[in-house]
């Protein structure tokens, strides 16, 4: 879902996403069963997780409806990522539909924070309502994404981190990036992980901990008393591409292969136009043996193209 309820200002700007700006119309955006073909064909190559994201996924009516059958495709791992706000409302269906987990945008926990991070909207207590319901319907591990901005949210950390310790929420810092156009990133604006995790750990005795999975991006601590983890991730300062196996699908059908790329490749086209399931599979197999996208590890030599797609269209 390309829209959004929420206006961070280093996602989407509400003087840019204002009420004239052209989102997607509907029949733009691919439709559940268009979702779920191509999520077959996916899966047919290899794509094992699934990841739903935005924008704001729950703001696509009937999301449980898509998430029920993503999960009965064979032996993937279905998530969702949210800002929070409609979660307690969907919590049960989700969960009920085979969702196995939620991660939740969530860059502060005190109330002017929160407010300076999301633009103005939304609520920090019915995000917060949102992980509990998260966490009773069991859509856990919950997970918070933090994205730490220096001056804005920085001295937010260990407020955010001592909420959540003990809880079973796993919080994880991102690095602030230079997604998209409209945030105007400064490398100064970023907090490297390094610096945060001595922060915490001034508060917190930390121990590393083995990634879960070849490819897993976050780096992860654990609290040596046993109330658990906080991961970081670092695409700034410890760049993953030659590591990253992601693609990402938009609302409306493009892949992409880096989550800084200007160009997708058109899937809706040939989907409406009748492609058969090897024609498509041809399309997505030539485009990702030809990726060589290495947009991080390149950041400091090769300076970004001015046509970056934005984040709320393509996800995390
Ligand atoms: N830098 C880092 N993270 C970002 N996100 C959105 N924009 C940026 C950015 N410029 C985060 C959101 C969400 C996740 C999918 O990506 O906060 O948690
Ligand atoms: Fe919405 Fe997430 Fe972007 Fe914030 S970061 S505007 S919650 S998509």
């Amino acid at each position: 879902m390309d829209r959004c309820n929420f206006r961070c200002p280093y996602c989407m700007p509400e003087d840019t996403y204002h009420e004239a700006f052209r989102f997607l119309h509907r029949d733009e955006r691919l439709t559940f069963d268009e979702i779920v073909r191509l999520a077959q064909l996916f899966v047919g190559l290899g794509v094992n997780k699934i990841r739903i994201t935005g924008g704001e996924p729950l703001l696509r009516p009937n999301l449980a409806e898509l998430v029920g059958e993503l999960t009965g495709l064979d032996e993937v791992d279905v998530a969702l990522t949210s800002n929070g706000i409609l979660l307690a409302q969907h919590a049960a269906a989700l969960a009920a539909a085979g969702l196995q987990r939620v991660t939740v945008s969530l860059d502060a926990i005190d109330e002017p924070t929160f407010t300076t991070m999301t633009g103005g909207r939304g609520g920090l207590q019915r995000v917060l309502d949102g992980i509990s319901a998260a966490i009773e319907a069991g859509l856990t591990p919950v997970k918070i994404n933090a994205v730490v901005e220096r001056g804005v949210n920085d001295h937010a950390v260990i407020e955010l981190v001592e909420r959540f310790r003990g809880t079973g929420v796993i919080v994880r810092f991102i690095e602030y990036m230079d997604v998209g156009n409209i945030n105007h990133w400064q490398r100064r604006d970023m907090v490297p992980s390094a610096e945060l995790l001595a922060r915490i750990a001034e508060h917190w005795s930390l121990s590393p901990v083995d990634p879960n999975y070849h490819g897993e991006v976050a780096r992860r601590y654990r609290f040596d008393d046993g109330a658990g983890e906080i991961g970081f991730i670092s695409s700034v300062t410890a760049p993953f591409c030659g590591d990253c196996t992601r693609a990402r699908l938009s609302s409306d059908g493009k892949l992409y292969t880096c989550l800084f790329a200007s160009t997708g490749l058109d899937l809706r086209t040939p989907l409406r136009e009748g492609a058969s399931d090897t024609e498509l599979l041809e399309l997505v197999r030539h485009c990702w043996i030809a990726r060589t996208d290495r947009y991080s590890e390149q950041r400091a030599q090769k300076p970004a193209g001015k046509d970056k797609v934005e984040m709320f269209y393509i996800g995390g």
